[in-house]
């Protein structure tokens, strides 16, 4: 039953996208809370592109602390912010609002999520390795600069659309070695360590686009999707022989305990959480 005497305010936090319903955000927000003593209340909200607005000032009029923002709004969010950090304005997408006296700040924690996942948890090295990254959408946008900082041989990231792919690799030459091609065209331009799944493809069971080739037996083969089921994009890479394929549960974890820093100023414990969602690699 609710104490009537215990008049204390919840602070208020949450993620907002469409659709909505599935996020592990609350879950993973939540046990962090509990693991670090917080009182707090953390919910979904639906909202498309043009209804993010209104929900974004709503959440701010009736107090609200902190919330993230998931598909498809990150990019649009950019502009509704009134303060952006580095890494969310060379990202060109926020997943992570703070409103603090009036007003909000946006900052982009996808990109840490997936280097302290790729670093720490799964323990693959950055450093000297050959990246191809699939796809040129948002998600390959937030973390092209945090995969070059740990000092990647080279990036090169394959489109269907090869002209998107020529437009990110140009925006970002100036932070280290970026190149762009087609998909037909990677093989022969690896050896690949490390294959990043930043696209959507497969997700409706299509047949995944890309050659086969790209996959070596020393290749590790990362999808930022992630399900209670293997991936399309990890069972094609093991298909294909690839030493390890890993979903980005990790990423989704990492991504939340930056938030999370960045609310409540303590860095949460990752690995217990980690394992409650029992994250398969494999
Ligand atoms: P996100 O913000 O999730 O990255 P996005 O900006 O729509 O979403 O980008 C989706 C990415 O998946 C793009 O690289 C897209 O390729 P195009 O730029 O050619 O559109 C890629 N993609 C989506 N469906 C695909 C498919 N069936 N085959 C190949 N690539 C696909």
């Amino acid at each position: 039953m609710t104490d009537l005497s215990d008049t204390t305010v919840i602070d208020r936090y949450g993620v907002v996208g469409d659709p909505i319903a599935h996020s592990r955000s609350p879950v993973i927000h939540k046990l962090f809370a509990l693991q670090t003593g917080h009182r707090m209340q953390y919910d979904l909200y639906r909202a498309s592109p043009e209804e993010l607005e209104d929900t974004l000032r709503r959440f701010q009029r009736e107090g609200g602390k902190g919330l993230n923002i998931t598909l498809p709004n990150k990019a649009i969010t950019v502009r509704l912010v009134d303060h952006l950090t580095e890494r969310a304005a060379i990202a060109g997408a926020v997943n992570t609002i703070t409103f603090r006296d009036d007003e909000m700040w946006g900052d982009n924690t996808d990109g840490v999520g997936l280097v302290t996942d790729l670093l720490h948890n799964l323990r693959i090295g950055i450093k000297g390795s050959d990246i191809l990254i699939l796809g040129a959408g948002g998600a390959t946008r937030g973390i092209i600069a945090p995969l070059l900082e740990q000092e990647p041989a080279r990036i090169m990231i394959a489109n269907r659309t090869a002209s998107r792919a020529r437009g990110l690799a140009e925006h970002f030459s100036a932070l280290g070695p970026v190149e762009a091609c087609r998909f037909a065209d990677a093989p022969q331009a690896g050896p690949w360590h490390l294959v990043i799944n930043a696209t959507s493809a497969g997700l409706r069971n299509e047949k995944l686009p890309f050659p086969p080739e790209v996959i070596d037996r020393k290749t590790i083969a990362y999808d930022l999707s992630y399900s209670l089921n293997t991936t399309p994009f990890c069972r094609w890479a093991k298909e294909h022989g690839a030493a390890r394929s890993v979903m980005g549960w990790g990423m989704l974890v990492e991504q939340a305990a930056e938030s999370y820093r960045i609310w409540h100023g303590v860095s949460p414990d990752t690995a217990p959480i980690l394992n409650q969602l029992e994250v398969s690699a494999s």
